[in-house]
């Protein structure tokens, strides 16, 4: 159980993960991301799972900062490229991560593929007095055939989620929250914690 005030870390430094997050959880919990917790390193991801690597960063932040903290780990996973990028979303173009690359291997890899089913999975690891707790969320979809949209970030523009007509960069933040594999693993975070949305 938590009180209004409850602060947790959030092993992010990605502002649209931060910004859709508090605005699920309208101001329940105390969100500090890691600049603003005073970490400026990067947490590594070197697992070939995202529950490993969910549970790492919050190893990690338990060790430095010793408070309550939660992760998030995430992979486009394809059909059609046999599930792939999967945990390598991240870097499936290369070092340094960049967005735009990324969804420009995938579309050069999908060109001409007619079964474009996919979804995004996310762990979630959440530390509570050093014990860590694993929830899963999953956005199932397609790829689009070109990039659409300007908003949110990652994949955002080249993924349609089932039930809808656009890309999560076209619908912007409310509506991709509806849909959002993030907004589900905190869904059932928020159950574990006894304060679901
Ligand atoms: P990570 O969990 O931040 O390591 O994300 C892995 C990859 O998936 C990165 O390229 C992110 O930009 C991308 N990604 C993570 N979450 C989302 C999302 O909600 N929409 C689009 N791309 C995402």
């Amino acid at each position: 159980m938590s009180s209004p005030t409850q602060t947790l870390v959030f092993a992010t430094r990605n502002p649209h993960k931060a910004a859709e997050v508090r605005a699920l959880l309208k101001g329940r919990f105390h969100i500090l991301t890691l600049p603003e917790a005073g970490i400026n390193e990067e947490i590594p991801e070197p697992f070939p799972t995202l529950e490993e690597n969910a549970l790492a960063k919050t190893d990690f932040l338990f060790q430095r900062l010793g408070c309550d903290c939660f992760s998030e780990d995430t992979g486009l996973e394809v059909n059609a490229l046999g599930g792939e990028p999967g945990v390598r979303s991240a870097r499936y173009a290369g070092e340094p991560p960049q967005d735009a690359a990324n969804q420009q291997r995938l579309l050069e890899r999908m060109q001409g593929v007619t079964t474009r089913e996919a979804r995004f999975r996310t762990v979630f690891s959440l530390c509570l007095q050093g014990k860590s707790h694993c929830f899963e969320g999953i956005c199932e979809g397609r790829i689009a055939e070109y990039p659409a949209g300007k908003q949110g970030f990652g994949y955002d523009p080249v993924f349609i989620p089932t039930g809808a007509g656009q890309t999560f960069a076209e619908m912007g933040m409310e509506a991709k929250n509806h849909f959002s594999h993030r907004r589900k693993a905190l869904d059932a975070m928020l159950h574990f914690l006894g304060e679901g949305i």
